[in-house]
């Protein structure tokens, strides 16, 4: 029966990019905006450790709505960014919003497991929020290695669903994030613990000097206002697919998210997503390694 509701999902949206209709969603966008404004706050010193030239290049790849991308080009007033995704929707929403930016913040429809780049063209690339919900992310990781130029740098975002912590209430938000994210995972052929994952790929491909740091997005660093957007974005964006992937039905998935955003917004609460950020620099011999 699961096996017969994962196909019927899977008939529905694109092999390579299975949560297309989420990513599509209205409720993504908001999303995409609590997030890049509960996290790059504390990001923005990871990205500050790269030595990067004063005109680098910089890709956003699955860049969604530009949140990254434009903070990218703000932070760095000489780069150029080029921003690639393929939700024409989204990039269309990242060009108007970032127009001002001028030719330096671009935006264009590439899929990210084969970029059009040559290789070793960025000296950084950042891929946020996007390796753990798309299948063969090695593959990714690798392709994003190849377009990097020896000496530039990785910065990745792989989200670890095992890493949320809500206080229990008339229900055990440990039992969601316990069955949820292992069978959503299963059944869209993508890892949903890619956090803990990450170091063994980029280990894989020989990347030097690989880091792994944590922003905590808790109750007391983040507005709680910032931190229930997410949780209520997340509600409304990913309950119907739940109810049909997983064995926690639409109900319950809705009870479960409503009492997490409740227990965010009770100001004697506390609630943390930890979000793991790793990095790795290419050095000659991975670059032989990924080509
Ligand atoms: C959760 S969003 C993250 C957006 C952005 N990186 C940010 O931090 O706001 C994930 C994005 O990855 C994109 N994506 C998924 N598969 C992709 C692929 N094969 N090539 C390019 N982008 C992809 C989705 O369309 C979506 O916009």
């Amino acid at each position: 029966m699961a096996l017969r509701r994962a196909f019927c999902y899977a008939e529905r949206v694109t092999g390579l990019n299975p949560q297309a209709k989420q990513m599509a969603d209205e409720s993504m966008v908001r999303n995409l905006a609590a997030q890049a404004e509960a996290i790059w706050p504390q990001e923005v010193d990871l990205i500050r450790r790269y030595p990067l030239p004063v005109d680098a290049r910089i890709l956003d790849a699955g860049c969604g709505t530009g949140e990254g991308a434009s903070r990218l080009a703000e932070l760095f007033p000489r780069a150029r960014v080029l921003g690639v995704d393929v939700l024409d929707k989204s990039l269309e929403i990242a060009r108007s919003r970032y127009a001002s930016l001028g030719r330096r913040l671009s935006f264009e429809h590439q899929s990210i497991y084969e970029l059009e780049a040559a290789d070793g063209t960025f000296d950084l690339t950042v891929c946020r929020h996007v390796l753990h919900s798309i299948p063969h992310p090695d593959r990714v990781v690798a392709e994003l290695a190849r377009i990097t130029r020896a000496g530039g740098y990785l910065h990745l975002i792989p989200e670890d669903y095992g890493m949320l912590h809500f206080q229990g209430g008339a229900l055990d938000p440990s039992n969601f994030w316990h069955v949820v994210p292992a069978t959503f995972g299963a059944a869209t052929d993508t890892d949903l613990f890619i956090g803990r994952d990450i170091f063994g790929i980029l280990s894989a491909l020989n990347l030097e000097r690989i880091t792994m740091d944590y922003i905590i997005v808790d109750t007391i660093r983040v507005p709680r206002e910032t931190f229930a957007t997410i949780l209520e974005a997340w509600r409304d964006g990913y309950v119907e697919s739940i109810g049909e992937l997983t064995p926690v039905s639409r109900e319950q998935a809705t009870a479960y998210f409503n009492q997490m955003i409740a227990n965010i917004r009770n100001p004697t609460g506390y609630a943390v997503w930890m979000v793991p950020v790793a990095s790795a620099r290419v050095g000659a011999r991975s670059k032989k390694r990924a080509n």
